[in-house]
């Protein structure tokens, strides 16, 4: 057997392995293997290219769609699950896992060449090339859609310039998606991809998290769990007394750099560990970011201050300062659940993935109804996803009488 069809058939075990851990995204196929409902029409994807992505293009194309897909990311990609797509499973794919900034934008005009009807983003540099440099292609798409909340918050600024030209369904803000997506699935997924990195007790470590939204809060609590001392770092009021009341430490980055062992940061914002933070920590410190882009470690002033920068273990460069500080920055910054990873856990990726699917769907349905503004996940879509996860685990749960649904309606039945 060649060694490309060796690389396709570890693809599709892994694709197959996580479909087990997909049965609402399953459920979804199996309708629209009937149904239909994309017949004709054609899906630019950009995503990352990770086995649960492959079962949200199989169910794509098993509703009669036709998909091209290319990485969000040049680190996130699996290259076994790109030839399992190409070879096996028949979806373009256009991803190669390190590949430079220009092969990653080639990429995107790649799918873009399709001529898509709906498009399906993830951080939003799929949006942002067809409207900047492919623009004829603006008439012919109906809508797309949009998995993480920067990407949500690039398109909003669009919409506020008036310069998005088709309606956008935000995933990112459904229920089914950020409240375990973000919080469970980068929780989980970004200690293992710290663990697999370093293979570092984090057991009585001092590790602080940069940002306590919806990453944060899982990035911490599975820290917590883990046995780390964990403090937070934030910048808004409110969540910061969410993160004191929730039992962390509290503090800003200059006052915990010089003791931290860990830092990570999911704040979806630029320069949150910046060279004055850097200069602080002490030798040997491990430094990563789970936030969408790698913008949120200064890394460019870390490297103009390093003497020498090397690989020191996979998916690890040491930075040695003139001081002689040795500061270790995992995945050259960029998401490190999916750089040092697999990205997050598929019983999470179910439920995003759900919502991509089916939000996609409604564009083809609603698209040509819609303004050029970022609308919510319907919020039927969201609770259907939920019933069906439900069922998925065996759960059931209390439905309500004539006589609540009465009572909830009503003002006039006080004391
Ligand atoms: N790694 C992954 O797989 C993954 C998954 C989902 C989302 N994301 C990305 O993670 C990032 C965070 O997403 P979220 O859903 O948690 O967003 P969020 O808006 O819920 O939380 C971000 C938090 O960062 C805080 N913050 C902003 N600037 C800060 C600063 N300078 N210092 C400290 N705190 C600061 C904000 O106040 C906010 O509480 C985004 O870029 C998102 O796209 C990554």
């Amino acid at each position: 057997m060649g060694q490309k069809n060796d690389q396709a058939i570890k693809g599709q075990q892994k694709i197959e392995w996580v479909r087990i851990k997909m049965p609402v995204v399953q459920s979804i196929s199996e309708k629209w293997i009937k149904e239909k409902p994309f017949s004709g029409y054609l899906v630019a994807a950009c995503l990352h290219v990770t086995a649960k992505t492959a079962n949200l293009m199989r169910t794509i194309k098993d509703g009669g769609g036709e998909v091209a897909l290319c990485a969000s990311n040049p680190l996130s990609t699996q290259d076994d699950v790109v030839a399992a797509l190409n070879d096996i499973y028949g979806i373009n794919t256009y991803a190669q896992r390190g590949e430079s900034k220009e092969s990653y934008y080639n990429n995107i005009h790649k799918v873009l060449d399709i001529k898509p009807h709906v498009t399906i983003d993830d951080g939003a540099d799929l949006v942002n090339t067809l409207h900047t440099e492919r623009p004829e292609l603006i008439e012919n798409v109906l809508g797309g859609t949009e998995e993480t909340t920067t990407g949500v918050i690039r398109l909003k600024a669009m919409a506020k310039d008036r310069v998005l030209k088709y309606p956008m369904i935000a995933v990112n803000d459904a229920l089914t998606k950020h409240m375990f997506d973000n919080r469970y699935g980068t929780g989980q997924s970004t200690i293992d991809g710290i663990l697999r990195a370093t293979n570092y007790l984090l057991a009585g470590s001092n590790f602080v998290v940069v940002g306590y939204g919806w990453c944060g809060r899982g990035i911490a609590s599975k820290a917590r769990g883990m046995g780390a001392k964990v403090t937070i770092v934030e910048v808004d009021p409110t969540k910061a007394l969410e993160a004191t009341m929730d039992g962390f430490q509290v503090s800003n980055m200059a006052n915990v750099a010089p003791t931290a062992d860990f830092v990570v940061t999911a704040t979806g914002n630029i320069n949150v560990v910046d060279s004055k933070h850097l200069r602080l920590m002490k030798d040997g410190v491990i430094v990563c970011n789970a936030g969408h882009f790698n913008v949120e470690i200064n890394i460019k002033s870390l490297a103009e201050e390093s003497k020498q920068i090397k690989k020191v273990r996979e998916n690890i460069e040491e930075y040695l300062l003139k001081d002689n500080k040795r500061i270790y920055i995992i995945g050259e910054g960029r998401l490190v659940n999916l750089a040092a990873g697999e990205g997050h856990p598929a019983d999470v990726m179910d439920m995003s993935f759900a919502n991509q699917a089916l939000s996609a769907e409604y564009i083809i349905r609603e698209g040509k109804n819609l303004e050029n503004a970022v609308y919510p996940v319907p919020q039927d879509i969201d609770k259907e996803i939920a019933r069906l996860k439900l069922i998925s685990m065996n759960i059931e749960i209390e439905e309500m009488t004539e006589e609540q649904v009465t009572y909830l309606s009503s003002w006039d039945g006080g004391t």
